[in-house]
């Protein structure tokens, strides 16, 4: 019974856009030559060029290009429809809360102009104002690298429609200790890759021999413990001892271009002996088999920095406990609390929060000692694929005897449609998190000691 209905009622959706299409096309036939009209040349192409085509493009995840009149004319509907709700283009962070480095947000006004656009009929006007198609090469954006450090062979990927979540170490040895200004994550497989965030082993010289040993790429799910998987990458020393891990080195979303801090802030060393670590690469499904081969550039610098930036965990694997303890029974929607004094004035940089599939909410705000409210982010619909690393416009101060206060909601019903148990299971923190379907709720902050004049400090630069 269940499926005839649901056979039935996706004929009447078929047929009901079906229609719609109908409409539509003849919708956007008809000319108009009003002289103030809204045409695609003068008014659409700069806002699709600058928030859709750098994903929507062959070399990136969007399912379909949106650079020439005819790609977004033929979509005109459903461009109107995504821009409207605010499904694309894909930001988390509420926009009337707090603001970041490159955000992909529409305005209202130029929601309401792709909107009329279709309305009258898409428009194409005088092709000699439109601005130039962008182009995008699938290499860097920094540059000539110094160095370039690849997977050392291609890693297949199945044909088979799922996710992939998985742990992954590009080892490497160089001539001497070298500082890092920045470094660029160069997807091979640029369709399929969706998301990675990499950290750095440093190994000092004599307590590794060999660091290229071990499983390069393993999925955390094929193994009992994440130990387990580690020791199978052998990420240890010889002596079985853990080298000091430097969180959030590189990380990688689609149409995200890579950011600097200005001169003299960020950077890091790169030990003789070493490992990028992909503690989360994420390939999306692919229907036919397919592989990847992505590599890191990276830029040496002039160091050590004078202002070397640190980071600071809370939540999950960090430095302050979620209260209550992450578990979240099944049908329940659950709202969590981390909290943090601040015991020196810091200045913030760039913050990471950081769920899986059962978020739902993420808020994030500091209380100053003279009571004032610091806002950070505010995520009203948390998407497990958007998961950005927000750098501030400029840095925020956050006083001495401030207090950071981190809400997490978790939504673990039935209802949530990115559920992976049905019915639903308790749900909690359960071994490092490192598979999908445990969770965590972190938020990852990069800052620095606050020295005067800080919160004028415009982190918007970029290396050219
Ligand atoms: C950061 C990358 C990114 C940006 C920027 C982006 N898209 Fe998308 N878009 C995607 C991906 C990936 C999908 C596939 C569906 C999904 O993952 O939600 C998609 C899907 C779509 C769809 C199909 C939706 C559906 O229901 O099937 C439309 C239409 C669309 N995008 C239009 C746009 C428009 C218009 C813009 C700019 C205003 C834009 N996108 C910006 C990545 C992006």
């Amino acid at each position: 019974m269940k499926s005839i209905l649901t056979f039935t009622l996706k004929r009447i959706r078929v047929i009901v856009f079906f229609i719609a299409s109908v409409l539509f096309i003849q919708a956007c036939s008809t000319t108009n030559e009003k002289s103030k009209e809204i045409t695609f040349a003068k008014d659409i192409a700069p806002i699709i060029y600058k928030n859709c085509s750098p994903c929507h493009q062959k070399n990136s995840v969007g399912p379909f290009p949106l650079l020439s009149y005819r790609d977004v004319a033929k979509r005109a509907k459903m461009i109107a429809t995504v821009t409207a709700n605010r499904y694309m283009p894909p930001w988390p962070a509420d926009a009337s809360y707090s603001h970041f480095v490159d955000e992909k947000i529409l305005s209202n006004h130029e929601i309401e102009l792709i909107d009329k656009w279709v309305k009258e009929g898409c428009v194409m006007g005088d092709s000699s104002e439109l601005p130039a198609t962008p182009v995008f090469s699938n290499g860097s954006q920094l540059g000539i690298p110094d160095l370039v450090i690849k997977m050392d062979k291609p890693y297949k990927i199945k044909g088979d429609n799922l996710d992939r979540f998985l742990l992954m170490k590009l080892p490497y040895e160089i001539q001497r200790d070298t500082f890092i200004r920045a470094i660029e994550f160069i997807p091979g497989n640029s369709k399929l890759l969706h998301h990675m965030n990499g950290e750095m082993l440093r190994y000092e010289f004599d307590k590794k021999k060999n660091v290229f040993d071990g499983e390069k790429v393993v999925d955390v799910a094929e193994f009992p413990t994440v130990k387990d998987a580690y020791e199978k990458m052998k990420l240890a020393n010889d002596d079985g001892s853990y080298p000091i891990m430097k969180l959030s080195v590189t990380n990688f979303l689609p149409g995200v271009l890579p950011n600097l801090y200005p001169e003299g802030i960020g950077g890091f060393f790169m030990s003789r002996k070493g490992a990028f670590f992909f503690k989360d690469i994420h390939y999306g499904p692919s229907p036919i088999d397919t592989s990847d081969q992505s590599q890191l550039n990276i830029f040496f610098g002039p160091g050590p920095l004078k202002r070397p930036t640190l980071e600071l965990q809370m939540g999950t694997l960090g430095v302050s406990p979620i209260v209550p303890p992450l578990i979240i029974p099944p049908d329940s929607v659950k709202t969590f609390l981390t909290s943090y004094y601040v015991g020196t004035s810091i200045s913030l940089l760039t913050i990471n929060p950081h769920m899986h599939l059962l978020g739902k909410k993420f808020w994030a705000f500091a209380i100053a000692p003279a009571g004032d409210t610091i806002p950070l982010i505010k995520i009203n619909k948390w998407d497990f694929r958007w998961q950005y690393f927000y750098t501030f416009k400029k840095m925020v101060k956050i006083p001495e005897g401030s207090t950071i206060y981190v809400y997490g909601t978790f939504d673990n019903t039935s209802q949530n449609p990115l559920n992976p148990f049905h019915p639903p299971r308790t749900i909690s923190e359960r071994d490092g998190s490192m598979r999908t379907t445990d969770e965590m709720f972190q938020f990852i902050i990069t800052y620095l000691p606050y020295e005067p004049n800080d919160e004028n400090i415009s982190l918007e630069g970029k290396l050219k």
